[in-house]
């Protein structure tokens, strides 16, 4: 008989340093289902958990695909008939100079090839704080360190510039937009995208714009796409099923890289280096992107209605109760309320699940200004779910913190 291996097999210590709040909090609300509640999940950004449906017309073309037989492998950078709709897609969005386009499971695959793509040890890449926890688990695995660049709450959530240019050293390589952004849902203003550009201009910095939410836009505002506006700079442009057309489990997201031919040239192989070593996306999905991007988008009108109409509910009781208050989104389903409280924005999350069993994520676990407290809620839910949950976050801050600050 062998011995029995007993030594413990650590992971790896790049590990330390990936984080994933939103997911990780999963752990406390087990215990409080084991205990027979049930949780009311503003945390997770899924909107089919709540009242949104795939459009039917995308569910019957990835069904007839798997009908006519495409359960093989698909090329690595994604089908023709998907590539072809999102270049049409990306001149829609006003991008002249489309130099790539690849799909990938997920705008998240997406992330991890190009970065990896990009950045050698020692060079880095600037992501926003707070900041959607993929891009610094990302790096993470990758033994990137963080160089992160505020969002300023005074200024509606728009990138700090001043700490944008303080933070541009000449290890830094790219920098992150997400617009809308994801969890403040602000939109970046036109005159906000043209002073990155030049920033990036003058650094040689490529741009990475995720722009996943860019059909979730609340009000009167035009979304305005970075490429479009930097038509010379390098960047790859991050969209998705997930989000705008309401499909986030068939792991289908796209990249566009555009900027000047001979300057991105090295990279897009670099990318497509990467896309041939892992196969490739998920086939059969895949044909939805035509009719998503080229077909009916009646859905959206709905989608957009009732967002609209939880994001008023949503800020309104925000900014009605004490401690709290919040910078109206304008797009995606996130709002980003500060609070006022004497202890740390964790441990206020991980009370109010144990307490009222209602699931929000601590800004802490995506990156704040040193004494801000935050939490992040996913306004997905309709109004009666949302409003049980604002009175019950509002029950348990008089209980634990008083009457008013
Ligand atoms: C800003 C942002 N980028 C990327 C993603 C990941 O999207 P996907 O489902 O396409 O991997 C998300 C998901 O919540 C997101 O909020």
């Amino acid at each position: 008989m062998p011995a029995t291996q007993s030594r413990e097999i650590t992971a790896a210590s790049r590990l330390e340093r990936v984080r994933y709040a939103i997911r990780d909090l999963a752990c406390v609300a087990d215990e409080v289902v084991k205990q027979g509640h049930k949780i009311l999940p503003l945390n997770i950004g899924d909107p089919l958990n709540f009242d949104f449906q795939t459009p039917a017309h995308m569910i019957e073309a990835v069904y007839k695909a798997m009908k006519d037989g495409k359960n093989g492998y698909a090329p690595s950078s994604g089908i023709k008939e998907a590539l072809d709709a999102i270049r049409g897609e990306a001149a829609r969005k006003g991008i002249t100079t489309i130099q790539d386009v690849f799909v990938t499971s997920g705008v998240s695959e997406s992330v991890e090839i190009c970065l990896a793509a990009l950045l050698n040890p020692g060079e880095n890449l600037l992501t926003p704080s707070p900041d959607y926890p993929l891009y610094s688990a990302v790096l993470a695995k990758l033994e990137i360190g963080l160089n992160t660049y505020d969002l300023n709450e005074e200024d509606g959530w728009q990138p700090e510039l001043e700490d944008i240019k303080r933070k541009i050293t000449p290890r830094a390589r790219g920098i992150v937009l997400i617009n809308p952004n994801n969890p403040t849902g602000s939109v970046c203003t036109r005159a906000m995208l043209e002073a990155v550009a030049e920033l990036a201009r003058r650094h040689n910095l490529v741009v990475f714009a995720d722009e996943i939410y860019d059909k979730l836009i609340l009000d009167d505002d035009q979304h305005v796409s970075f490429a479009s506006v930097a038509p010379d700079v390098p960047t790859v442009t991050f969209g998705g099923l997930s989000k705008n057309y309401l499909a986030p489990g068939w792991r289908i997201g796209w990249g566009v890289v555009s900027g000047e031919p001979s300057a991105v040239a090295p990279y897009v192989e670099g990318v497509n280096k990467l896309l041939r070593s892992r196969l490739c996306a998920n086939h059969p999905e895949q044909y939805a992107i035509r009719p998503a991007l080229e077909g009916p988008q009646d859905h959206l009108i709905e989608v957009r209605k009732k967002l609209r109409s939880r994001r008023d509910l949503t800020v309104n009781w925000c900014n009605s109760t004490p401690r709290v208050s919040c910078v109206s989104p304008r797009g995606a389903f996130y709002a980003y309320p500060r609070i006022d409280i004497p202890e740390d924005d964790e441990i206020f999350v991980r009370e109010l699940i144990k307490q009222k069993y209602v699931m929000v994520v601590h800004g802490s676990g995506f990156g704040q200004k040193p004494g801000t407290k935050h939490f992040r809620i996913v306004f997905l839910p309709d109004e009666a779910t949302l409003t049980k949950a604002y009175n019950a976050i509002g029950e348990f801050m008089r209980d634990r913190y008083g009457k008013s600050v």
